[in-house]
């Protein structure tokens, strides 16, 4: 793709010229967006760049470590990955308002990578993935929906630790990024992973967040992201995930009565998740991942699709 392999040729030059012989901060978090700008990065000054990736406790399984072997295996690059799980669960305990969580996993993420970029020292600057919908998302006057959730992954940081920004996706769209990616030679599972969100499973488990609930929720959302994937609709959809719900319901099992958790589907399409509609999957598929999860995962006995689009609903449900 022409446009794309000018803007990277650009982005990098851009940015050896705007970074000179400083140092550059990049929080990696595993999606695509800081994948690419930390390669764009390390193409533009190398070691120069220091990369941290935190774990918070409500990462998916495997969200992020893939990428990060990834980036060690093909990439001479500073790579710091910091385990800071217990660090926000405790913070989380008995939290229940989507509000309040998002802001918790915000300022822990903010003081964890403050004291690892402070103890790298002499850095200047940092660098984030932001898109352009993420840039008028958060600009107020362009709408309401900036203050219907507050997307922590845009401002706090760079205030706060005093640096220069550097947001070199910031005027692209995700298939631009995406192409991007593929002109960088990105592989399949980066290009087409689907977003996720940074305070992550903790807006997934509805209400009170326990260890014990985030290992249901993971569990049934590997099998969702498996049928997805061997079904071949991954890359069709924007985003496909699981919800576990704050109820228990009833169910029978053999001649017994079971009283468990709820899982909802949430499979939607979207080109850039300001609108967004529930995918048309057919039933085979939504019959399979059902029975597996009811199978599969402990504490599950009933499985419901979410068919709202956005708007009027969200595409997460916290
Ligand atoms: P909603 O739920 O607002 O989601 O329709 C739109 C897109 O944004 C993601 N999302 C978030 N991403 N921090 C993030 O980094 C957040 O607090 C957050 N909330 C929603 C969501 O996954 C979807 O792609």
């Amino acid at each position: 793709d022409w446009t794309m392999s000018s803007f990277v040729e650009r982005a990098i030059k851009e940015m050896a010229e705007t970074v000179g012989d400083r140092h550059v901060v990049c929080a990696l978090s595993g999606g695509i967006d800081s994948t690419v700008v930390a390669v764009l990065l390390h193409k533009a000054i190398g070691k120069r760049l220091h990369c941290i990736f935190v774990d918070n406790g409500v990462l998916r399984l495997n969200e992020g470590q893939e990428v990060v072997d990834y980036l060690r295996e093909h990439f001479d690059l500073n790579l710091k990955y910091v385990q800071a799980q217990r660090r926000f669960l405790d913070k989380l305990e008995g939290v229940e308002d989507p509000e309040q969580k998002r802001k918790i996993i915000g300022y822990t993420f903010i003081e964890v990578f403050d004291e690892e970029a402070k103890a790298l020292g002499h850095v200047d600057f940092l660098a984030q993935g932001t898109l352009y919908p993420d840039v008028i998302e958060s600009v107020s006057h362009k709408g309401p929906s900036a203050v219907i959730k507050s997307h922590h992954n845009v401002g706090g940081l760079p205030e706060k630790m005093n640096l220069k920004l550097i947001e070199p996706l910031r005027e692209l769209f995700k298939d631009e990024v995406r192409k991007v990616a593929g002109e960088l030679g990105l592989p399949d599972f980066i290009i087409w992973r689907h977003p996720f969100p940074g305070p992550g499973l903790a807006i997934r488990v509805i209400g009170e967040i326990t260890e014990e609930r985030l290992d249901i929720l993971r569990k049934a959302d590997k099998i969702v992201q498996a049928e997805l994937m061997s079904s071949g609709w991954y890359r069709k959809v924007w985003q496909g995930f699981a919800v576990l719900l704050p109820l228990k319901t009833v169910g029978v099992m053999g001649d017994g009565r079971t009283y468990e958790h709820v899982i909802a589907l949430r499979i939607v399409d979207s080109v850039d998740a300001m609108t967004a509609d529930w995918a048309r999957l057919p039933s085979e598929l939504l019959e399979r991942i059902s029975s597996r999860i009811i199978n599969e995962v402990k504490g599950v006995n009933r499985v419901v699709y979410d068919i709202s689009s956005k708007p009027p609903s969200t595409i997460e449900w916290e």
